[in-house]
């Protein structure tokens, strides 16, 4: 085991960007709207809001206690408060290493689009563009694939400025990245949705949005939805946030901060919400369509309908840049936070040091990410290991975690004493009340609920 000082944020102020920065990402962007719209709209609101204070704060706030105080990345943070727990973090570390290698493919395909946005060299049809040029994806199935050249120099590009940030190590590399990057993206994100709610048509899009459908609120499904929004979208059950607050002095008021990176989240998921459908209503208007049909999420929304909107807009080519440019640095900050899991994970249990760490696990997931997902299998791959991580491998990890601690090892009362030390905000009977019998039904219920859906 590692017998190095453990590395140290600078401030405090530069964890909660990185944590922020892990935090916003695609989901923010391209998931969070279409959720809303086909949860209720603006009734949405409530099942999310509940979501966030009854599950999301209260595992943001256990993952900081977990990494503040047994300081580790998952496995040993897990083997230090009771030695069995140890797989726990291994289980963590592997979804981690699974997803890095195809969440960098899609920021690959966005840095592709940053540039294909001057001049719009889509053409009339982005998504036979997408899929014939780009992609390559055959047009007869059982057509011998070939490997996507046009994905392969951005996604080696993404990989070296990666690992390069890792290289650095936490304060040089991943809290100046964020640094930059958070307040960028800030940027990016605020001139984009002034651009896109002054757009004609704009308002009819909010109006889709936002006006509430009240009877939302009795789907059972649109509570899952929000309590997997809420999971998601703040990257719990990752063990990222263990990691990351490892390497956090102790004393820091870790509910406090749990509260600045949970809100930051949700702002900037709603500035997303207005800024998406803004865009889709002038589409809607202009184009004539039914707001129905364009409403989409994921690769359908950023790479087939953005292209066609921004064709058809003013000065589209800025806003094409502005787009896919904010898509790439809220998905380098956190592709970045989920690498760091596995590479600290490694790093703890052999006592190798950083640049070796980097080059070898860092390495290794670049070379399954490059050799594996630029094929057409590979993109199958891709989207099969988005619905099993997303429909269980993080539901799983988050309810034996919850339970383990909550109920099996009783810990709760010794972790809630280490952060209501270090904070103004107390816990109080709210933070066991809801990880131990909230957050354990929810997600039970939604692996319930998805294997259900499996079967019919
Ligand atoms: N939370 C990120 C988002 O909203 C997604 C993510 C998942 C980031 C896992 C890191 C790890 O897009
Ligand atoms: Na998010």
């Amino acid at each position: 085991m590692a017998n190095q000082v453990r590395e140290q944020w600078a401030t405090r102020a530069g964890f909660l960007l990185a944590a922020i920065g892990s935090a916003v990402g695609l989901g923010n962007i391209w998931r969070f709207p279409y959720v809303a719209y086909e949860g209720g709209g603006g009734a949405f609101l409530v099942p999310y809001l509940i979501a966030l204070f009854t599950a999301g704060i209260p595992l943001l706030v256990l993952e900081y206690i977990l990494g503040n105080r047994y300081r580790g990345s998952p496995p040993i943070a897990f083997l230090r408060m009771s030695r069995p727990t140890q797989a726990l973090g291994w289980w963590q570390v592997a979804i981690c290493f699974v997803i890095a290698a195809y969440y960098a493919v899609v920021i690959a395909w966005a840095v592709r689009f940053t540039g294909f946005s001057i001049g719009q060299q889509w053409g009339d049809d982005p998504e036979g563009f997408l899929m014939q040029d780009f992609l390559q994806v055959a047009a007869e199935p059982g057509m011998v694939s070939s490997y996507v050249s046009g994905v392969v120099w951005p996604l080696i590009a993404v990989w070296v400025v990666t690992l390069g940030i890792l290289a650095l190590g936490v304060r040089r590399g991943i809290e100046r990245a964020n640094k930059i990057f958070i307040p960028l993206l800030a940027a990016l994100f605020l001139v984009l949705v002034v651009r896109a709610v002054t757009l004609p048509g704009a308002m009819s899009g909010l109006d889709a949005l936002f006006s509430p459908d009240w009877s939302a609120i009795t789907d059972s499904a649109v509570w899952v939805s929000a309590y997997g929004q809420i999971f998601f979208s703040l990257s719990i059950g990752f063990g990222i946030m263990i990691t990351y607050a490892s390497y956090l002095r102790r004393g820091t008021d870790l509910t406090g901060s749990a509260l600045v990176a949970g809100f930051a989240n949700s702002s900037f998921e709603i500035l997303a919400g207005i800024g998406v459908f803004a865009t889709l209503g002038f589409m809607a208007v202009t184009g004539g369509i039914a707001l129905d049909e364009v409403a989409t999420d994921g690769i359908g929304l950023a790479f087939v309908a953005f292209p066609e909107i921004i064709s058809n807009m003013p000065a589209g080519s800025l806003f094409g840049l502005l787009f896919f440019g904010s898509l790439v640095v809220a998905g380098m900050s956190s592709l970045i936070s989920i690498v760091q899991v596995v590479i600290a994970a490694v790093q703890d249990r052999t006592g190798i040091g950083r640049i070796p760490a980097v080059l070898c696990v860092g390495g290794a997931i670049a070379l399954a990410s490059i050799l594996l997902f630029p094929t057409e299998e590979g993109l199958y791959l891709l989207d099969a290991a988005d619905h099993f991580i997303n429909q269980y491998g993080i539901a799983l990890a988050g309810l034996v975690v919850v339970v383990v601690v909550s109920w099996v090892l009783r810990k709760l009362p010794e972790l809630q004493t280490h952060a209501d030390e270090a904070s103004a905000i107390r816990l109080g009977w709210w933070w066991p009340v809801t990880l131990g019998v909230i957050t354990p039904l929810v997600l039970g219920w939604m692996m319930w609920d998805s294997l259900r859906s499996e079967i019919a």
